[in-house]
């Protein structure tokens, strides 16, 4: 099956359309593609906030709460926000949240976060910038959220280094993950869209240049399985 990725401009009304379409099968197809890793890197991404008491944490594109929930799993005295444009991502969100009150869900974009600048200790973003029709737009809107001294946490595929891992993992997700999807959901695009949008994402060095070129610093990267999956880690200065 061909496919042909949205522009930039219809990038995020197609986004969000399609994530509303799969938003009752994505916890699952997410498990069955990543035998459950995702969890693992999930948690790891927490752990990297080093959040404190009473510290507030923006969970970006935070679709069904896992990380927002993990969040509050290893922070307890947090509180968290998740931001999310679907509707239908929020709704599976709000039905697991039990009703703590130290976590709430908004629905808004990440290109233009409704929040003051300075108002957060960490930023987490589990799958997102990969989805945002900017990704140096949505940067600079995290900085802007970050107070000086934050974190941003990123979670995204990256891109394999050891040639044949590449390309084994090119087939796997190039090929095979669109047959589970299509197994879960017979005829959804969307499953076609996933493996597409990681052509057009920055490696991980590239990535990490992008963060500091638009004021991050210390920009770290944590690689898993050849750097099928990665994780960015990069603070905000004290002083800007
Ligand atoms: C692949 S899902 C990731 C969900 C969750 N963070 C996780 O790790 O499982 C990407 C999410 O980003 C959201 N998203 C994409 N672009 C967005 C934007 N510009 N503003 C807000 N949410 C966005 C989608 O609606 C979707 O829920």
């Amino acid at each position: 099956m061909t496919y042909t990725l949205p522009n930039t401009e219809d990038k995020s009304n197609y986004v969000e359309e399609k994530f509303d379409e799969i938003a009752q099968k994505y916890d699952r197809f997410n498990d069955v593609i990543t035998f459950g890793m995702h969890r693992y890197w999930k948690r790891f991404v927490v752990r990297q906030t080093g959040l404190r008491v009473d510290d507030e944490c923006l969970d970006l594109c935070c679709g069904t709460g896992d990380i927002s929930r993990e969040i509050l799993r290893q922070h307890p005295d947090c509180k968290v926000t998740g931001l999310d444009f679907s509707a239908e991502m929020l709704k599976i969100a709000e039905s697991k949240n039990s009703s703590n009150s130290r976590i709430q869900y908004l629905q808004g974009d990440a290109m233009n976060i409704p929040f003051p600048d300075a108002n957060f200790d960490a930023v987490t973003i589990g799958y997102g910038l990969r989805n945002v029709p900017d990704i140096n737009g949505s940067l600079r809107e995290i900085l802007r959220v970050l107070k000086p001294g934050g974190v941003l946490v990123s979670l995204d595929v990256g891109k394999v280094r050891l040639p044949i891992i590449a390309e084994l993992n090119n087939f796997y997700f190039f090929h095979v993950v669109p047959l589970i999807g299509n197994m879960l959901m017979p005829g959804q695009e969307m499953f076609q869209y996933l493996p597409h949008s990681s052509l057009k994402y920055p490696n991980q060095e590239l990535l990490k240049r992008m963060m500091l070129e638009i004021g991050f610093q210390q920009a770290e990267i944590h690689d898993f399985i050849f750097g099928a999956s990665t994780v960015h880690v990069a603070y905000k200065p004290v002083i800007n």
